[in-house]
């Protein structure tokens, strides 16, 4: 054991709370976080600013909203240990998204490869479109958060936060620490189950086999995995050749699962006959993670003051990092704050 360290890190990562939680967020995302939260100090926004830079029906964002504090309670976010809140219920965020704009030059938004691919072949795309990474970074900052758990998708955001922190201390004198992004080696990316080439996503869970949701019943996870793609090659082993991405990807979401070697995973299925036999033990494993995470989620969904008393806990728990810092940066910037005589 390595002698106890003097400061915990700070880690911040954000959802969005736009469609189910897919099983690409638990193993990619949440896991981690939940399996971290006694060596780490985390800060868990339900990021609900960040969902409206897309059209979102209102009625159905503030259901998702409470649904994904529900559902990451459900996964083991513990909210006595974690500080698990709602985004724009801090508004200290909004606040310091603007101020931040104000030294985040265009050109470096207009770079970002994820406003290029949503904004593509879209007529009209909203200024919020494009300044969505500043009001990550917002979020990051505002906390003093020293690593980011991310997907590989989010990294270049983390990278753009650390331009912003930097920028903005070149200006104004040392404010902000820089983050890492940490993107997790096993599990980085589950990909889709029907096209084994593009990211399991939640916007593309209306496409029938693509994704697993969390809130899936045993029959449908079982009917989802064995109907996924995979290939003619009848060999059961981790490649990174693209015809094998099948394959591949469902002994990668096994991996992470089971928390095993390569060589442990490969060798698990040596005896197996086929890929029938892959899919159903597959099946098997995410069943058997997935079923007491989805009973949970509807013991609390079915309890809204106890829900309500949770998200008003993290909220406060919150604002209190969050608040003291914006007035260091407001002051910085110059605003005015009324310290009661006039200056
Ligand atoms: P989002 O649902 O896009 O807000 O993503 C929430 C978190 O889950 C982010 O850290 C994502 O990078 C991660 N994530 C989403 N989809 C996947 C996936 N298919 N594989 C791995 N991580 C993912
Ligand atoms: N942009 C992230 C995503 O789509 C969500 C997010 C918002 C986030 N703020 C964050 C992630 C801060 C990490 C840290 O997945």
């Amino acid at each position: 054991m390595p002698a106890a360290s003097t400061k915990k890190s700070r880690i911040l990562t954000g959802i969005q709370p736009s469609g189910d939680m897919q099983l690409g967020n638990y193993l990619g995302a949440v896991k981690r976080w939940v399996t971290n939260q006694d060596i780490q100090t985390n800060f868990i926004p339900v990021v609900d600013l960040h969902s409206i830079t897309v059209k979102q029906d209102p009625e159905e964002l503030r259901r998702q909203t409470v649904s994904l504090v529900a559902m990451l309670i459900a996964c083991g976010v513990d909210p006595e240990k974690s500080t698990l809140f709602i985004q724009s219920h801090v508004s200290a965020h909004a606040v310091l998204s603007w101020v931040l704009n104000c030294t985040t030059p265009v050109g470096w938004l207009e770079r970002m490869i994820q406003y290029k691919e949503k904004s593509h072949n879209q007529e009209r795309v909203s200024t919020g479109l494009l300044t969505y990474p500043v009001l990550m970074a917002a979020d990051i900052l505002i906390y003093d958060a020293d690593e980011v758990p991310v997907g590989e998708d989010q990294k270049q955001h983390v990278e753009l936060t650390r331009d912003i922190a930097e920028r903005f201390n070149n200006i104004y004198g040392q404010t902000f620490v820089l983050p890492e992004a940490v993107v997790p080696q096993v599990g980085a990316r589950v990909m889709g189950l029907d096209n084994p080439l593009i990211k399991m996503s939640k916007s593309h869970a209306h496409i029938r086999g693509h994704a697993i949701s969390m809130l899936d019943d045993p029959k449908e996870i079982e009917r989802s995995i064995k109907r996924s793609v995979t290939d003619s090659f009848n060999e059961i082993c981790f490649s990174n050749e693209k015809e094998r991405a099948g394959v591949n990807n469902l002994l990668g979401i096994y991996q992470v699962i089971t928390q095993k070697t390569e060589q442990e995973v490969e060798s698990d299925f040596k005896d197996a006959r086929g890929y029938g036999d892959l899919k159903s033990r597959v099946s098997d494993t995410v069943i058997s993670e997935i079923e007491p995470v989805t009973k949970r989620y509807h013991e609390l969904i079915n309890d809204p003051a106890e829900l309500g008393r949770l998200i008003q806990k993290g909220d406060d728990s919150a604002r209190q990092y969050a608040d003291p810092k914006l007035d260091i940066v407001l002051d910085k910037v110059g605003l005015h704050r009324n310290d009661g005589a006039g200056r």
